[in-house]
């Protein structure tokens, strides 16, 4: 197993010249004390609220019929510019009911939050956070998806290796995912991990939709690089950047701790979004940037 190094983030979020060599090496960068413990704690609240407000429902009756798959994949499916709410697969007894409290079986929000709610927009939009995107010489970054991420303890979903321009394909390839711990990520309860340089490698996989079909569709064969992999394990506070070709992974949450975490992923607004791309956005809500 890799070390990955690690860096106290700047006070205004530029990256020096070593952060920046670091993530063109790793394709991950570790930035630590990234966004105060307060700002955290008021998103999770902010989460918990939605959670509260949701009723489950209409919702869980998709886990609990045949057609689940078809129902399920357009909640998903049509999720792009709205806040949805998508559970655990563990969280569901044999019947289709919850095993534990509505607060304990959710697994993601996603994908508009930072568009549509105040709160997860402040967090989303700082001027520390735009002039990370500038050091990262992005032309025009906007802000393509939001998901605020439980890892439940006990329950919490094992998400296998994957590259994040899979799902957020750009021609060129531009994505860079932002992951905020706001809990402390550790390998006990679910941190991720990363394959160092691995983004050198080609893209492996486009998730694509076909009609009102989603479809992955297998571009190369190459393995996952055997070397390499580093547990990306950091305390609340820290930001994460990921780069879209990077490999990257995360265990199950067999802890009785939780590991809530925020992403962004940002695409540069210079390149082509193609049609086929899963995250549909309606033209009454527009792309942003930070
Ligand atoms: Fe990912």
């Amino acid at each position: 197993m890799t070390t990955a190094l690690r860096f106290q983030s700047t006070e205004d979020g530029r990256l020096t010249e070593d952060m920046k060599q670091a993530f063109l090496r790793d394709g991950f960068l570790i930035l630590e004390n990234f966004v105060p413990a307060e700002d955290c704690d008021r998103l999770k609240e902010r989460a918990n609220k939605l959670v509260d407000n949701f009723d489950p429902e209409g919702v869980s009756s998709i886990f609990s019929t045949k057609t689940r798959t078809h129902a399920k994949d357009d909640y998903f499916q049509t999720s792009g510019d709205k806040i949805r709410f998508f559970f655990e697969e563990e969280a569901f007894d044999e019947d289709g009911e919850l095993k534990q409290a509505k607060h304990l079986s959710i697994n993601k929000l996603g994908h508009g939050m930072h568009d549509l709610d105040p709160v997860f927009d402040g967090f989303s939009r700082t001027d520390k956070l735009r002039n990370l995107a500038e050091s990262l010489e992005m032309a025009d970054p906007l802000l393509l998806q939001s998901m605020y991420i439980f890892k439940q303890p006990h329950i919490g979903g094992e998400v296998n290796c994957h590259q994040d321009s899979t799902f957020l394909y750009t021609d060129p390839m531009s994505v860079v995912g932002f992951w905020f711990a706001l809990e402390d990520a550790t390998t006990e309860n679910g941190c991720l991990y990363g394959i160092a340089g691995g983004h050198k490698g080609p893209l492996r996989q486009r998730f694509r939709r076909e009609g009102d079909i989603l479809k992955m569709e297998r571009l190369d064969d190459s393995p996952w690089p055997e070397e390499g992999e580093a547990a990306l394990d950091v305390p609340k506070g820290t930001l994460i950047l990921l780069h879209g070709l990077l490999p990257h992974r995360s265990c199950a949450n067999r802890s009785d701790k939780s590991r809530h975490a925020y992403t962004l992923h940002v695409i540069d607004g210079q390149t082509d979004y193609p049609d086929d791309n899963w995250l549909i956005r309606d033209e009454s809500l527009p792309l942003r940037g930070f």
